[in-house]
């Protein structure tokens, strides 16, 4: 994707002469101090379509349709945002400059940051691949099969220990203060710097797009000081907690399958990469967590596979991941690796076909679960069982859905061959799960989305400047209220952008799902005159929305009898306590 020059793009909105935009498609009528036509966006006889003369934006009286160029674009020719764009650009003369690297030197934004990691990436590849006190490293390496292809691949690199990985960042022009806020430079007491990777094999961790963000080492010696793996600090650009190693390698094939499998360790995911299975993540070096499964989420998976290793912690661990999934609607698959195997060894003693076969017979996350949690009770008492499916259900109703924990706990009572009603009077008909199927049903999730799409549109039309409603409202919202994930990430853009700018925004929406949604969330006609009044509107909508979930699923745990009675007062008073947001203007907020 390219990442255009805010100037040019600046530049190019200038330029826009939106009445020419039109003309070829539209009939425009000039009637003083506008033109009038009839709208294409629906049908008409007398014309309602307007554009003020030097104004950069149609209105329709009829049917609210409204945008400015590249709208109309998007709309009317059913082009992609960056066809518009370019399209436009080529008629009005304007040259589209890409990102220019001296751009970058200027402040420590996050691109001088990425420079100097990109910098530092291919000194460590240099070293080792050219160094003499690189040879062990890459022994090392060999003698796991990682040979020249899969080390180039992946840029994997080594951290000469001496002054050199210094000495050669400062000619590059790296001062110590960069080379410090991105982790890869220590001041010691004594008031003298060293490097903070020495000796270790590198493996550069990247976001999606493919720009180096960190770090991880892994020693090859057993007198290297520290754990096997060490990674760099946390900077702005590296957030443990959301970022996926592998990703920028599997990205694209994720999006386009919809489906990702997930190993746990680093080496793992490359070589799973590297073996064909190009849709596969790790975690990164912290647990797997919710930041990754929404990582995930943005880019449309329905279905995961896990490929932990085959001990233990590896099964403990896919019970929890997987949960956080079904949790989110997605689909689940566990691959028994065999004791003592994961991925890597057994891809390197099995081939692509060993593991193929595994991934075919993965089996899903129910029958797992079950599996595995029916060896913690005794399962011939009764009592055993019922332990046993009571704590299941109690899990499987947490996951998103009414339909989809409805029909979870009938495969539950096929897979414990119990009857069907039993298990499904253990969800109980005061649950909120239930309650909503039979009330609420589809309407409801049509309601959440066409709510969660005026709050953005409102958003983005009117835009952040200083002091607008549409900076108290985001102080106000968190990405959490929104339950569509395309929806989460469009706000979590706006949130972030420093300036709104529609042409930024969209340029990140790289999805086809998220173009459609973009796009249909800017078809529908609004009235700007009311987008401060609407937008407010809608702020107290999903502010109460929230509230009112919270307030369902306190009640209905209440309600549940399986509280003590100390529970049921202490619930109580956080129900009572429970108030309804108002979100107002004329108040501060906070
Ligand atoms: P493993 O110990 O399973 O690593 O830890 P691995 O990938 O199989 O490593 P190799 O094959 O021995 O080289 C899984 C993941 O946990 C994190 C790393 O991300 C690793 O890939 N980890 C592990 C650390 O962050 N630090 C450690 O000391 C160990
Ligand atoms: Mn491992």
């Amino acid at each position: 994707m390219f990442i255009y020059r805010t100037e040019s793009l600046e530049l190019l909105r200038q330029r826009i002469d939106l009445v020419e935009v039109l003309s070829p498609h539209v009939e425009l009528h000039k009637s003083g101090a506008s033109y009038k036509a009839c709208c294409p966006f629906h049908d008409e006889k007398t014309p309602s379509f307007m554009v003020q003369k030097g104004d950069s934006h149609y209105h329709c009286f009829g049917c609210g349709a409204h945008g400015d160029a590249i709208a109309f674009l998007m709309n009317y020719l059913k082009l992609d945002f960056v066809e518009a764009v370019e399209s436009l650009a080529e008629k009005f003369g304007v040259v589209l400059e890409k990102e220019k690297e001296e751009e970058l030197h200027r402040g420590t934004s996050k691109t001088v940051l990425r420079q100097a990691l990109a910098h530092a990436s291919r000194l460590y590849q240099f070293f080792l691949l050219h160094t003499e006190q690189g040879e062990e490293a890459l022994r090392y390496l060999q003698n796991r099969s990682i040979d020249l292809d899969f080390m180039r691949t992946f840029q994997i690199g080594y951290s000469l220990p001496g002054a050199l990985f210094h000495q050669a960042m400062q000619a590059q022009g790296v001062p110590d203060p960069i080379l410090e806020e991105v982790g890869l430079l220590l001041q010691t007491s004594s008031g003298r710097s060293r490097d903070f990777f020495s000796d270790r094999i590198m493996f550069p961790i990247c976001d999606p797009l493919g720009h180096v963000i960190g770090f991880s080492g892994r020693k090859f010696r057993e007198e290297t000081p520290g754990g096997k793996y060490v990674n760099s600090a946390e900077t702005p650009l590296f957030k443990k907690s959301h970022v996926l190693f592998g990703l920028s390698y599997s990205r694209r094939s994720i999006a386009k399958k919809r489906e990702a499998i997930i190993v746990e360790g680093q080496i793992d995911a490359l070589r799973m990469i590297h073996s064909g299975f190009d849709y596969t993540v790790a975690g990164q070096g912290t647990a797997f967590g919710e930041g990754h499964v929404k990582e995930l989420l943005h880019l449309g998976v329905v279905q995961v596979f896990l490929a932990l290793d085959g001990d233990d912690a590896g099964r403990a661990a896919a019970i929890k991941i997987g949960d956080l999934f079904q949790k989110k609607g997605v689909g689940v698959k566990v691959v028994c690796l065999p004791q003592g195997k994961d991925p890597d060894s057994l891809l390197r003693q099995e081939g692509r076909e060993g593991f193929a076969k595994l991934l075919d017979s993965a089996e899903e996350y129910l029958a797992y679960l079950f599996s595995e949690r029916s060896k913690q009770f005794e399962m011939a008492l009764p009592a055993g069982k019922n332990s046993c499916l009571q704590a299941i259900v109690e899990q499987v109703k947490g996951w998103d859905g009414a339909l989809f924990v409805h029909e979870s706990v009938r495969r539950l009572a096929l897979l414990a061959k119990v009857p069907e009603e039993m298990l499904l009077a253990l969800i109980g008909d005061t649950t909120p799960y239930v309650r909503r199927t039979s009330k609420l049903g589809t309407t409801q999730i049509n309601l959440d989305q066409i709510l969660e799409r005026d709050l953005l549109r409102w958003l983005v039309l009117l835009g952040k400047t200083k002091e607008s409603v549409v900076i108290k409202v985001l102080d106000v919202l968190t990405e959490e209220l929104f339950k569509d994930p395309i929806a989460q990430k469009i706000f979590s853009l706006i949130a972030q952008s420093e300036a709104q700018d529609l042409l930024g925004l969209v340029l990140q929406l790289s999805l086809p799902e998220e173009k459609l949604f973009f796009a249909q969330m800017m078809e529908k006609k609004v009235n700007l005159q009311k987008a401060e009044a609407g937008l407010v509107e809608s702020t107290n909508k999903l502010l109460q929305r929230d509230w009112s979930d919270k307030r369902e699923a306190l009640s209905a745990k209440m309600r549940s009898g399986a509280l003590s009675e100390e529970e049921q007062l202490f619930l109580a008073k956080e129900l009572s306590e429970l108030k309804m947001p108002t979100f107002d203007i004329t108040r501060q907020s906070g």
